[in-house]
């Protein structure tokens, strides 16, 4: 039989803007993408990760001038800071892009023309307002106060020459492939709510400004530079090679995954898919819109001064746990709070205590008693061995392992990255800790060596199998963990249906203690 094709997944995070240095939301949203990407490269998908940062527009030229420096100096420095933050945190994405890459630039002239060239680009006059934190034009209704409710700030009232793009005549082509999943918006409320974006009533909007000059000129009216928001999109095409690699381009824009946070949900659901088709392209396939957070229960902002910056978790907790962290305080996909004094108490309970003794604590056992060889044994215990039961029923811990399993699975399919990590506890590290406990494993190979082989196998085969469902998250703990066990970095193989079946661990090899995982704090 023929081997199935392996899908090509395109997954990309929002390009953070380079006014300031990266704080949390930004680590978030990439983490989260990168344990996705990790997850389907382990099973052997073909990825390409892309992430990256937005350089061009307003806000950015103000934030160069208060630095006293040049936009790009300003651009170099903190898309440098970005990189540094995502490669501490372990990262894993192929393409850094930045908006001010000239392959960038180049396929956003190409676009643009093809717009103008077929008559989807016209000239006209903008006048109303714009907020430059939002680097959007507002209209009077979303004002509370007068001001911009997400900066504080009140508008910018402008009047400029500005050229416009058609979105009236795209918009009930893209509400229709909204509603048939065509684009499908994830989760539902997130649909639901660009849906009701095109009761609202949408008009054609500026894919130029007049009055600035940091950015990537229009192509046929070199006076007028290309809307930030308008080119930023563009990133996830001009990586791929929308501009110059049309057969690179066609492979990776078959299945695009665009992930971000509520707060850019028009640009992405509405602006984004019209402007591609009025380019003649696929609209992106797929987009999960997450959450925002606060901290302890405020908004997170400069003023309040309640910024966190994502390498001072790394420096205390390291890049693993930090990535652990951050995704198993709330669902993936809802608003949430963060109170960075819980990090401290759930690294040492879930982390240093659950996962890390269990480990050290069965490691040790079998180096004490059986000269850290695994033990030969006939398949798994039963759950009648430990005395006790589970809600799903099985009676064999191999059938529950299964069970397990494809939890796991459609967890991580769903994006339900908090299901994953409270799984890991409360079942795997829970069950392998009662064996232990209730069998007394420190002292039963006394009485009843046999049995105390089976479990002792049946536990460090779980741990085999936690290491495994950790790695998307936490992969230089997996990679300790299979090296404790003796797996070195080269047996780690591509985790398939026969991999998430029982008896992964080889009887005979020699299992080493290692150095605690996680160190109490
Ligand atoms: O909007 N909670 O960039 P940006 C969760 N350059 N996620 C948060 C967050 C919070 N409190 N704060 C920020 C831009 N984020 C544009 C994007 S894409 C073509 C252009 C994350 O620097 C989240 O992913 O303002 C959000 O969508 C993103 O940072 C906004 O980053
Ligand atoms: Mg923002």
């Amino acid at each position: 039989m023929e081997k199935m094709k392996k899908g090509s997944l395109f997954i990309t995070t929002p390009i953070y803007y380079v006014n300031d240095k990266p704080h949390i939301g930004h680590a978030y949203t990439t983490v989260a993408a990168d344990i996705l990407a990790r997850w389907h490269k382990q099973k052997g998908d073909e990825v390409f990760f892309l992430t990256g940062t937005d350089e061009h527009g307003a806000k950015v030229a103000e934030s160069a001038k208060l630095a006293n420096k040049s936009p790009q100096q300003l651009c170099d420095k903190n898309s440098k800071l970005f990189k540094e933050a995502f490669d501490n945190l372990n990262l894993s994405y192929d393409y850094f892009i930045r908006t001010t890459d000239q392959r960038h630039e180049k396929s956003v002239a190409k676009f643009m023309q093809k717009l103008y060239d077929q008559g989807d680009i016209y000239e006209g006059t903008y006048e109303g307002l714009y907020c430059t934190g939002c680097e959007n034009f507002l209209t009077e209704k979303e004002l509370v106060d007068g001001k911009c409710p997400d900066h504080l700030k009140e508008p910018e009232k402008i009047s400029e020459k500005n050229y416009f793009f058609k979105l009236t005549k795209y918009l009930s082509k893209v509400q229709t492939l909204i509603e048939k999943d065509e684009i499908k918006i994830l989760p539902e409320d997130k649909k639901k709510e660009a849906l009701g974006l095109f009761k609202q009533g949408l008009e054609d909007f500026s894919v130029s400004r007049e009055n600035v000059k940091w950015g990537i000129p229009l192509p046929f009216d070199k006076s007028q530079v290309t809307y930030v928001w308008v080119e930023a999109l563009q990133n996830y095409i001009s990586a791929i090679g929308y501009g110059d690699d049309r057969r690179e381009f066609e492979k990776w824009w078959q299945n695009p995954l665009h992930i971000m946070a509520k707060d850019i949900l028009k640009f992405h659901c509405i602006y984004w898919p019209a402007l591609l088709l009025a380019a003649g392209e696929e609209p992106p396939k797929q987009m999960f819109l997450h959450g925002f957070f606060s901290i302890n229960g405020q908004k997170m902002s400069k003023s309040i001064g309640n910024v966190i910056d994502p390498n001072d978790l790394v420096a205390k907790y390291g890049a693993d746990a930090t990535r652990y962290l951050l995704i198993s305080q709330f669902p993936f996909g809802q608003d949430g709070d963060i109170k960075e004094e819980n990090f401290k108490s759930q690294y040492n309970s879930e982390l240093a205590h659950e996962i890390g003794n269990l480990v050290s604590r069965s490691t040790n056992l079998l180096e004490k008693n059986n000269d850290g060889i695994v033990p030969e044994v006939d398949g798994s215990l039963d759950f009648a061995d430990i005395g006790i039961s589970v809600a799903s029923g099985e009676n064999k811990l191999s059938d529950w392992l299964e069970s397990i399993w494809k939890n796991y699975d459609s967890d991580m399919e769903k994006f339900k990255f908090d299901h994953v990590t409270f799984s890991i506890g409360h079942n795997l590290v829970s069950i392998s800790n009662q064996i232990i406990e209730k069998l007394k494993l420190w002292e039963l190979h006394k009485t009843d060596k046999k049995k105390w082989d089976k479990a002792m196998y049946n536990v460090l085969e779980f741990i085999y199998h936690m290491s495994w469902m950790i790695r998307p998250i936490m992969p230089e703990t997996s990679d300790k963990i299979f090296k404790n066990i003796g797996i070195p970095k080269e047996g780690i193989k591509t985790l398939n249906g026969e991999v998430m079946k029982w008896g992964g661990l080889e009887p005979g090899i020699i299992v080493t203690k290692g150095k605690p995982l996680f160190p109490r704090i």
